[in-house]
């Protein structure tokens, strides 16, 4: 019998079947599997920690996207917004589903072209678009929304070196009374910013304008922020019609639609505070329907919906690497994942469970990552049952920005894995190792041996 690593005797508060206001505590339900394939199998094949995504989740979140919106509004097309999860498994999951691409910098927008979308398929937002970018955009007939008055000028200049007619989107921001200003991108619309571009586009005489984009900001919770701004787009659209014979080819609502996450700030899990995607659906064709134009020339209506479509696809397979009790009682279990690839810990309480049946008494712990950084903490307070070192974890809805900001600092970054709607695993993205590194360094000659 092996020997129990020595604990110093201390009183810890049980919270087993305690009820607070809200009801019981939750209980932790381990995870085994994913889509079927073992978590113990996947972390053995390809090591820990480890990104695992399902595709079945994408096709599902996909669908039932598509579903809300067309039944409500027809002419409605969803395009991946690239920054979201950029790895080409990823996005070739999201167009063959039939979503175009939203991309934010040249590099995003080569991505998608290599991803095989054609240009027409490509809708490139962002403050970002130098003028070569702006015309490989322009001779493939993407659909490009200005940010600004310096951009437009460039546009311009573009579109007369290239002496086809350019069609382009403007970029409005806008208030709600639900979300709070995003005023950085794009021209304002309730100053009348976004008038003067207008006025300032025909002005120019280069340029058509077939399009309007706004953004409003991002985990949005309040379907009711959404039909307040798809109202002032399509007031805007009218006048655009009435005042200056605009009609235009499309309203593009931007993404920030809510995961099912939950926000440090919330007390009640995301899965409850999160609308369905049915009430956005709800809220924008409400809004829409302020529109005045004839039937036909309804413009299509453009969702970039990001992590609303990804979170609850990504999952992060963990070892425990120890278990520790800090100076002031507190339980502290370390695992191989820390904040460089799950940046989005400082957002959310993503939640954590075991890959392996539990037993003991759960208690109060921090969960810290592997780094030699305080910051390094994955989950500041959960109930957690005991776990030894070894065990596995797996950690919940990671599929949105971590594998786009995550940062190669202190460990190298794993592998990504995607599970295939039949229940097949392949690698999608190699783990890193030291020639990952060491590849993009130069070592002068006088340093040289
Ligand atoms: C222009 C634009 N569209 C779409 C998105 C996707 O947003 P989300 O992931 O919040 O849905 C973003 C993200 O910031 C964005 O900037």
């Amino acid at each position: 019998m092996s020997r129990k690593p020595y604990e110093k005797p201390m009183l810890v508060k049980h919270q087993l079947g305690m009820l607070n206001k809200y009801g019981s505590v939750p209980s932790v339900e381990p995870m085994l599997s994913i889509d079927g394939v073992a978590v113990a199998e996947l972390l053995e094949k390809y090591g820990s920690p480890l990104f695992v995504f399902s595709e079945q989740s994408i096709v599902d979140k996909t669908e039932e996207l598509n579903e809300a919106f067309k039944l409500r509004y027809p002419k409605t097309t969803v395009a991946w917004s690239y920054k979201t999860n950029y790895l080409d498994a990823v996005c070739k999951v999201f167009h063959r589903e039939g979503s175009w691409a939203e991309v934010v910098s040249e590099f995003e927008y080569d991505k998608a072209i290599h991803n095989g979308v054609p240009g027409s398929r490509i809708i490139f937002n962002g403050p970002l678009k130098p003028a070569d970018a702006l015309e490989k955009a322009f001779r493939n007939k993407s659909i490009v929304n200005l940010d600004n008055f310096d951009e437009l000028q460039t546009a311009e200049e573009v579109a007369e070196k290239i002496g086809e007619d350019v069609s382009i989107g403007i970029r409005v921001n806008l208030g709600t009374s639900a979300t709070p200003p995003w005023g950085r991108f794009g021209f304002n619309l309730d100053n009348g910013q976004a008038r003067d571009a207008v006025r300032r586009l025909l002005a120019g005489g280069k340029l058509s304008l077939n399009g309007l984009h706004c953004h409003l900001g991002t985990f949005i919770q309040q379907p009711e922020a959404y039909q307040e701004q798809t109202a002032k787009l399509s007031h805007f659209a009218n006048w655009l019609r009435e005042e200056h014979s605009i009609i235009l080819d499309y309203i593009d609502v931007g993404g920030g639609i809510a995961s099912c996450n939950t926000l440090h700030t919330q007390y009640l899990p995301g899965s409850q505070t999160t609308p369905p995607l049915s009430r956005f659906a709800e809220a924008v064709s409400s809004g829409l329907s302020e529109l005045t134009c004839q039937p036909d020339d309804y413009p299509t209506l453009f969702l970039e919906t990001g992590r609303a479509l990804i979170d609850d696809a990504g999952y992060i397979l963990t070892s425990v690497i120890a278990n520790k009790r800090l100076p002031d009682g507190q339980r502290s279990v370390v695992i191989d994942a820390g904040v460089n690839i799950l940046f989005t810990a400082f957002w959310y309480k993503h939640e954590i469970v075991p890959a392996q049946a539990v037993s003991g008494t759960p208690e109060q712990a921090i969960i810290h990552g592997p780094l030699c950084m305080n910051i390094d903490v994955i989950r500041p307070s959960l109930l957690f049952p005991p776990v030894e070192v070894g065990d596995k974890l797996v950690i919940k809805s990671v599929g949105a920005y971590n594998v786009t900001q995550w940062m190669q600092f202190i460990t190298y970054r794993p592998a990504v894995v995607m599970i295939s709607t039949s229940g097949d695993d392949a690698i999608i993205r190699r783990a890193e190792d030291l020639s990952t590194i060491t590849d993009m360094e130069e070592v002068p000659g006088w340093l040289q041996d």
